[in-house]
């Protein structure tokens, strides 16, 4: 018997490059993208997770890691998707997901493919639906008739036999009870009245400070406080996400909030980094750009510090930290730019005095 092309861990090595500080995350999906490639019965993934942890990362690395693979980019129909396009009734109610599908299906399996292969192709479908957390049944307590239908329309897609849809102005039905459904969304206000449940300590003990040093040597207090830990479903149906909508996802991936190391990986390590990129850009002008160590700790302190942003804080620190360079970059009068830990920390202060960004 032939055996299958890949394991969970290839998957889980491949994502572990791009994707940092998500381990758990990362095997569980490694896991359903493999039982559901295999053919095996694979969990819808909701994976919840603060704004710049890396869910549309997540889901865009596992797409390119399918692509890459020869042996599996034509078995493999991978659709990304923003949830609001599934309110949208022109497109059909989240039929649009199956248009696409087919769509891809064409364009991987070539457009003169059998009919068959082509549906066959569609019903084994992998689709990630991002921003989900935009389709709430309710907002503020009022119905919120965008997100009720996209969440109807998302149930349908996922229980059932026989679906109807037009593409290109021909009817197909299909089964798409076996697509893979793997949706993320940042609920941001879930994040919230979950943590006042656990502070205030209705019903859970209340949570106490605990004190942790940073690895810039800042002491400070922290509430520890894991979204994981006390999620429940009610929760999510409070948020405004229907008992029948959750229930049809076997398992909910809480994805870390990035810690201050895994922080300074993300500026660094993956192959498109913040650093990295920058250097390809300095590198044009014969300019090697450098960091130390003290530099790095310190924007990721700093990102660290600004909880809402996640990784997307790096940018926005270093951007202040190098814009003045990245304008002119001959002005350097120098073949090496090191970025060190006094101009981070200079820029960093200007930030909180309000002055204008330092050269
Ligand atoms: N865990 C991570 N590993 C590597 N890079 C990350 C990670 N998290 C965030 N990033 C970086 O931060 C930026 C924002 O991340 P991403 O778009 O994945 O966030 P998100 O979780 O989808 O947030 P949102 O809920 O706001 O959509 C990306 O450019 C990405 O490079
Ligand atoms: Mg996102």
């Amino acid at each position: 018997m032939d055996t299958f092309p890949l394991r969970p861990r290839e998957v889980f090595e491949a994502l572990s490059a791009t994707v940092v500080g998500q381990d758990a995350a990362i095997r569980e999906l490694s896991v359903a993208i493999v039982k559901h490639l295999v053919g095996h019965p694979a969990p819808n993934i909701l994976m919840i997770g603060n704004s710049g942890s890396g869910k549309t990362t997540l889901m865009r690395a596992i797409e390119q890691f399918l692509a890459s693979r020869p042996d599996l980019s034509h078995s493999a129909n991978v659709i990304r998707i923003n949830a609001n396009v599934l309110a949208e009734e022109h497109q059909g109610y989240g039929r649009v997901v199956l248009g696409r599908l087919f769509a891809n299906a064409r364009t991987i399996l070539g457009t003169d493919a059998a009919l068959p292969n082509l549906l066959r192709s569609v019903e084994h479908g992998i689709v990630f639906i991002d921003e989900v957390d935009k389709i709430r049944a309710q907002v503020s307590g009022q119905p919120n008739v965008r997100g009720i239908v996209a969440q109807e329309a998302l149930l349908t897609l996922m229980e059932n036999e026989n679906v109807e849809f037009e593409t290109n102005g021909m009817n197909f039905a299909v089964n798409s009870s076996n697509v893979l459904f793997i949706v993320g969304g940042a609920f941001e206000e879930l994040y919230e009245a979950v943590f006042r449940r656990a502070t205030i300590g209705q019903d859970v003990a209340p949570m106490k400070p605990i004190v942790v040093v940073s690895a810039s040597g800042e002491v400070r207090e922290e509430l520890p406080f894991h979204l994981r830990d006390y999620l429940k479903y009610e929760d999510l149906f409070r948020y405004g996400m229907t008992p029948q909508f959750v229930s049809r996802f076997e398992s909910i991936v809480v994805l870390n909030d990035l810690a201050e190391s895994d922080l300074a990986r993300i500026f660094v390590e993956p192959e498109a980094s913040i650093f990295r990129t920058s250097r390809a850009y300095f590198q044009r002008f014969g300019i090697d750009l450098q960091i130390t160590r003290g530099a790095l700790i310190a924007i990721a302190w700093d990102a660290a510090r600004q909880k809402r942003l996640g990784a997307r804080a790096l940018r926005e620190t270093f951007r202040r930290v190098i814009g003045g360079l990245e304008f002119d970059p001959a002005d350097a009068g120098s073949h090496v730019i090191t970025v060190d830990e006094a101009m981070v920390k200079q820029t960093i202060a200007g930030r909180e005095q309000g002055t204008p960004r330092p050269r």
